[in-house]
Order: structure tokens, then sequence, then C-alpha cells
């Protein structure tokens, strides 16, 4: 991008010359209050050169795709350089796409071609590690001291337990110490410092240590070197990772700041997106957004763990049912309590991501139907915040079970199979053979498709495709539009709630269990005029209650 393309990208709506300190007065783009988006897992999307794996230039040729299911922005699993010992999470070279997916131009392509359908296209940033094969590891691992020996976190000997609950790896290489890893053993943590540094571990360093600075300036060129190609932000990894012995992520919220500073003045159009968990302290922190996965709690590895989970949106009390679960007995209220206390701490000043699922958790689909699922679009679409879809959860596509772990998925694997596009060879994913497939195909005979479901008007497809549409036709019920519960009782296998904005005002009512029931609204609440948007088996009888079968929502405008 030259420098006038650049000026001209940064005066989007929201221009704001210098980096506000304050949340309320951060620049929130325009864009995002009503996107929607699509979470594209690279591997396992569109093959076009029958390699086996999913590549760049099959998600530009998916773009239309991606388009007509009404979803305006694509999160993309990371695709640069990487020996994939987790996926990509293992990242070799910041700058250079894998080969397996294409070229820099291949990604500079997809950009483009998403910018001209009107699309936005936000990569993955791997912030606190890379792979243990980049060239700064590699610098770093040895016995001579260098440029790149303080750019990761080591203790200062080898039998230096490095404690405050840290891990490390031990006798990796000539270089006497351990070095601390963030995730699997060959994803050693970048030295973002210690926020509260021992003075008797030297090796400790502190966050305004001249290295530590280095680190942090050098990942700050690398968002603006992808942001200048055309990248519309960074979905952050483990963003709260960063500053080491940081419990209250002072240090951590501090550096993000910085971050959000730079993207209100230089990139006011892009976003950061946190996989962080707690949107209270990550949006405060400077994130534009953050997902709800696990409500806070930043024991991730114990919702891996929950290999058949229903419970992604932590609806489960515990060990109980889920709320969105056929045999009712979930309390919606567990969700809420948790979710309007994030919410009232975020109002305004970003937004809550509650996405269909992802690459880390099992399927949406698992021991659902798609009438049930249909109706978690329902809620997930008419929602507060920002609506993420995992590729293939539009149609239903399944958690395979029992397969071999592919990457550092483990149990996470079965939810990263290659998307489902027709009945062909490969489901259509791929013209390789079979066995040269970067996963197996969903080998149940029945799996869905997105050929069959375009043809069919009652489809999962097409029924998200209609409640995406709403959402966009709608701004009450986009990303800040208020939101208030009217029926959420534990006993009650039923949620109704409003969106408002403006004058206009949306009453929403899911019924995931296998019951009809009957609910009686309060009399604030007057249906005689109420118009429905959408509905799957819900009446209003007036003059105040709602009938609501067995899984299914209704969009009323009042
Ligand atoms: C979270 C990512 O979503 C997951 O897939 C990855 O394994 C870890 N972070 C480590 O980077």
């Amino acid at each position: 991008m030259n420098s006038s393309q650049k000026a001209s990208r940064s005066r989007g709506h929201s221009t704001r010359s210098k980096a506000a300190k304050n949340p309320q007065e951060r620049t929130i783009p325009q864009w995002l209050h009503s996107a929607i988006f699509y979470e594209v897992y690279p591997q396992s999307f569109f093959d076009t050169n029958a390699d086996g794996i999913g590549d760049l230039n099959g998600v530009i040729f998916k773009l239309d795709y991606i388009k007509s299911l009404g979803c305006t922005a694509v999160w993309l699993n990371p695709c640069w350089e990487s020996p994939f010992g987790d996926a990509g999470y293992d990242v070799s070279d910041f700058r250079k796409v894998a080969p397996r997916y294409g070229t820099n131009a291949d990604l500079k392509r997809l950009f483009k071609e998403a910018h001209r359908r009107g699309l936005k296209v936000c990569l993955d940033l791997v912030a606190g590690h890379t792979s243990t094969e980049h060239a700064w590891f590699k610098a770093s691992a040895s016995a001579k001291p260098n440029k790149y020996s303080n750019w990761y976190v080591w203790t200062d000997n080898v039998w230096a337990d490095p404690g405050e609950n840290l891990k490390a790896v031990s006798g990796y290489s000539d270089r006497d110490g351990n070095y601390v890893t963030n995730f699997f053993h060959f994803q050693p943590a970048l030295n973002y410092g210690f926020a509260n540094p021992d003075p008797n571990k030297p090796w400790q360093l502190p966050v305004n240590h001249p290295d530590v600075l280095e680190v942090r300036e050098e990942m700050k060129n690398i968002i603006r070197y992808w942001l200048d190609a055309g990248a519309d932000g960074f979905r952050v990894d483990m963003a709260a990772s960063l500053v080491k012995n940081d419990p209250d992520f002072r240090e951590t919220m501090a550096f993000w700041s910085e971050v959000r500073g730079m993207f209100d003045s230089e990139y006011p159009e892009a976003v950061l997106i946190a996989e962080w968990s707690d949107p209270a302290l990550s949006i405060k922190a400077g994130f534009h957004m953050d997902f709800l996965l696990h409500y806070g709690n930043p024991a991730y590895t114990s919702l891996l763990r929950q290999e058949k989970s229903r419970d992604i949106f932590g609806l489960t009390p515990e060990g109980g049912r889920s709320f969105f679960d056929q045999n009712g007995g979930g309390d919606i209220r567990v969700f809420l309590n948790i979710y309007l206390e994030k919410y009232h701490a975020t109002r305004d000043i970003g937004f809550i991501s509650i996405p269909t699922g992802n690459h880390d958790i099992s399927r949406l689909a698992i021991d659902r139907t798609p009438a049930e699922i249909e109706v978690v679009f329902a809620f997930l679409l008419t929602m507060p915040g920002i609506p993420y879809l995992y590729y293939g959860d539009e149609i239903g596509m399944a958690y395979v079970q029992g397969l071999e772990s592919k990457e550092g998925g483990y149990g996470r694997t079965g939810s990263r199979t290659p998307m489902q596009w027709d009945s062909g060879k490969n489901a259509g994913f791929s013209r390789a053979t079979p066995n040269k497939l970067y996963l197996p195909i969903d080998p149940d005979k029945n799996r869905p498709t997105v050929a069959a479901q375009e043809k069919d008007e009652n489809s999962l497809l097409n029924a998200f495709r209609r409640l995406a549409q709403l959402r966009l036709d709608t701004p009450a019920l986009q990303g800040n539009g208020d939101f208030e519960p009217v029926v959420a009782e534990s006993e009650s296998s039923a949620f109704v709630y409003l969106r408002k904005n403006a004058g206009s005002r949306i009453l929403v009512a899911v019924n995931p269990s296998n019951k009809t029931c009957r609910i009686p609204l309060p009399e604030k609440i007057a249906l005689s005029k109420a118009k429905t948007l959408h509905s799957r088996g819900a009446k209003i009888s007036l003059p105040h209650t709602l009938t609501l079968n067995a899984a299914s929502y209704g969009i009323f405008e009042l």
C-alpha cells in the first residue's frame, strides 16, 4: 500500500488522531456494529491445488458463499509459516504466508477480493509465543549471548524452577537455562517482561527492560506490516498471557492499551479481537471485542478436556444440563448472571462475542438436531455484541469422533474436518486422493452439505441466512442495541428478552426444550400490535401470552 492509499484507509468513518487512553473516548469503527464474523480454518475450507489442504485461493473462491450467509467479516486462523505442531499457532515467520496456503501475494489478493465484496478479513495474531523453529528462538537458544538472548523468557540455569506457575522446558540447547512455554513445549513465550519481577531472580526482566521493549516494538511492527498489506484486524491468541507474574493483568492491559492507541491513531478502521474470555478486562485493555466462551474462567485447558462437551456457552450448571438442550433442565440464569455483569461493564466501549463454536471446542451439532441448532442461531443472531459462525456450523457439521490427533489437535481434531460442500469426491473439498486429505471427511453417509441445503428452503443453511439478514436489516438487533431480559426463570425452559434501539423494540423468545410452553408476559409488553418478523413454532395469544412449541423461537417487532 502506498502512503496515499494508507492515508485514505486511515480516513475511515471514525478518525481520531491521538491515542485515547479513556475507554469511553476510544474509536469504534462503524462497520463493527452490524458485523457478523465467519471463522475460516484455512486448512479445512477449500483446496484449489489438489494437495489435500485448503488454501488461500480456496478462501477467495468461496468469498461469495461467505457473503451469501450474511456474514460481513472473516476471521482466518493462522496462515503464516509454521512447522504446524499446533496447526499454525506455532509461527516461524510472522511476515510470510505458509507455502501450503499460498504466498503473501495471495493473502493480499484475499484482502482485496474481500474488500471488493464489502467483507473484512482479520488474521490470527499469536502475539505471546512463537515456534521453537523461529529464527529468533534459534538465536535465543544459543549459549553465545546475542540480540535475541532476552527475547524469550529463560531462567538463568537449567536447574532453576521458573516458579510463578510457569511451565518450562529444560535441557533444550547448550544455553544454560530453561525456557518458559505458553502452551505446548515448542511454543516458547516471548519476553513481555514480568509485572512484579522477583529481585532474587534477575532473569525476570521488568516490563521496561530495553530487550522487552524491543520485542513489543517488533510485535507492533508485525501488526503494522499486515494492516498496511490490507488486513482489517487481528484475533489475538491468548491475549492475556503476555506479561508474566501479572496477577491483575495490569501490565498486560497496559501493553494492549498502547496497541489500541496505535490502532486509533494509525488504523482507526481496524479491530482487535481478544481471546481472553473476560470482556470486562480485555475491552478495558483496548480490545474492540472478546469471546465469551468460558465465562471469565481462564482455565482454558479444562474446556478443551471436555471432549464431548455440549455446554459451549457455559450454560451448564456443574455437571448438569445446558440451557440449549432439548431435555431442558439448564438454567438460563447461570448464563445471564455472568453475561449481564460483563455486558454492563463493556456497554458502549466494546462488544461481547458468543461464537457458535470454534476450532478448540466440540461442534454445536453434537447431539443436536437441525431444529435445535436453529434455535441457537436465533439466540446468537439476536443477542448484543458480535456473533461468530464457525465454518460448517451453518449446515450442522458434526464433531467427527475417533480421529487420530492432527497437528496438536487431540480432542479438538473432530471439530476441524474438511468443509462439506457437495456430494462429490471428498465432499467437494479437494480433488486429492482421499488419503492425502488434511483430515478425513466425516464418514457419515448422511453428512450435511452446502449443495443439498442450498436447494432446501427449510434447511439450516437457509435458516441461518434469514436470521443473519434480519440482524443486518434491524439495528435494534445489532451490536449495541439495548438488551433487557424479560422472562428468565430457572423453572422455565424459555428465555424472552427485548432488544431496543432508537424507538424500535424487538421481542425475542427462544424455547430450546422438547416441551411446549406457555409464557405469560408482563403487562408492559403490549403484544396487540406485534408484528412477527420471524418465527418457528412461536405464537402470540393476546393479550399477553406467548406459546412456544418444542424447539421454537419467535422474533417480534412491538
Ligand atoms: C488458542 C488457540 O485457539 C489454540 O488453537 C492454540 O492451540 C492455543 N491458543 C495456543 O496458541
